[in-house]
């Protein structure tokens, strides 16, 4: 049986979010998180899924009919991949897709575009149809934006090319600012974000009142230029701070919430430099800036306020063959 596995880590978006659709710049880091995919052959002429992370026991469908009726969540964009894939390429075999994870789909860490990076490397790879992270990137973003219509490409971005880098849609910039850790300290507050509605109500903002959302943005792309200096300086505590500043126009956006206020408070009464939410907002994680001084406080002081500490390595390596 010939088969092919491939990983790709999740993300954390460290500033820019919801500007960076608009085609403002941000910056991201991928997490020691992966997602593995292996893509083996079969004998029937169709596509087969087994992904029991995310509930999806042993799907079938045919070649021909990919794409129709209602797909399952759990094995839309490895659908929507398939179908795009053998659009370009013509190659039309069946093919059996198994999907484990390092961390929970209800994290925020980008489940979704890293099990579509790992598949469209593993199906890649296993055809020998040799592509490069542009052609990797276009492929998938094609198939996020078939599932759910909007998405800047970022966290494909963080899943393709690893490290910490500077994102520009659609990949128009991929600058790696550095592939070491970062001091941060992540906390999950137990909700998970709903990222469509969330993008959709700040463009309804965005209509409503244009200079204001616009200002907001600029104001946010000011803070990521800066950050981006400090993070090549690895001047932390004025990432931290930074942070902090970015979190205040989330505010100002109307994405944050009660339970990301808390526990970005309480990290930063813990003694951190900065912190904020990290992605769409109304729940998953927020991340915090640290000295190891207070590192073991700011990570007590988020449990105490009901949040999850998570450990997570940031910058780390992009999608591989495995
Ligand atoms: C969600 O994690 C981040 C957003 O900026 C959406 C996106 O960039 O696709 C809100």
């Amino acid at each position: 049986m010939k088969e092919v596995t491939a990983s790709a880590p999740g993300k954390l978006m460290l500033f820019g979010e919801h500007s960076v659709v608009y085609g403002f710049p941000s910056i991201v880091t991928a997490v020691d998180q992966r997602l593995r995919v292996r893509v083996s052959n079969t004998r029937e002429a169709a596509f087969s899924v087994h992904a029991p992370d995310v509930g999806v026991d042993n799907y079938k469908k045919s070649i021909s009919e990919l794409g129709s009726e209602k797909i399952p969540k759990g094995v839309a964009f490895l659908e929507m991949l398939y179908k795009r894939f053998i659009e370009q390429s013509k190659i039309k075999t069946g093919i059996q897709v198994e999907t484990s994870s390092d961390f929970s789909s209800e994290f925020g860490f980008g489940s979704s575009s890293a099990v579509t990076v790992a598949f469209a490397k593993a199906l890649t790879e296993f055809h020998e149809v040799p592509v490069s992270n542009e052609e990797l990137f276009r492929l998938c973003y094609q198939a996020v934006l078939d599932v759910q219509g909007v998405g800047s490409g970022f966290d494909l971005a963080a899943a393709i090319w690893g490290g910490t880098i500077y994102y520009v849609k659609p990949a128009r910039i991929v600058e790696l600012l550095s592939a070491n850790e970062l001091p941060v300290v992540v906390g999950y507050t137990g909700i998970k974000a709903n990222t469509v509605p969330l993008v959709r109500m700040v463009e309804e903002k965005k209509n409503t009142d244009p200079t204001k959302i616009n200002q907001i943005f600029e104001q946010v792309t000011t803070i990521v230029e800066l950050a981006k200096t400090a993070i090549l300086a690895a001047d932390w505590q004025k990432v931290g701070i930074l942070m902090s500043e970015n979190q205040l126009l989330l505010q100002e956006l109307g994405v944050s919430s009660t339970e990301l206020n808390t526990l970005i408070d309480s990290a930063k009464a813990a003694g951190a430099f900065g912190a904020k939410l990290s992605g769409a907002g109304g729940g998953d994680c927020m991340i915090a800036v640290t000295d190891i001084e207070h590192r073991d406080a700011v990570e007590e002081h988020i449990e105490h306020a009901h949040g999850k500490v998570l450990n997570v390595q940031t910058s780390a390596q992009g999608v591989r063959v495995e």
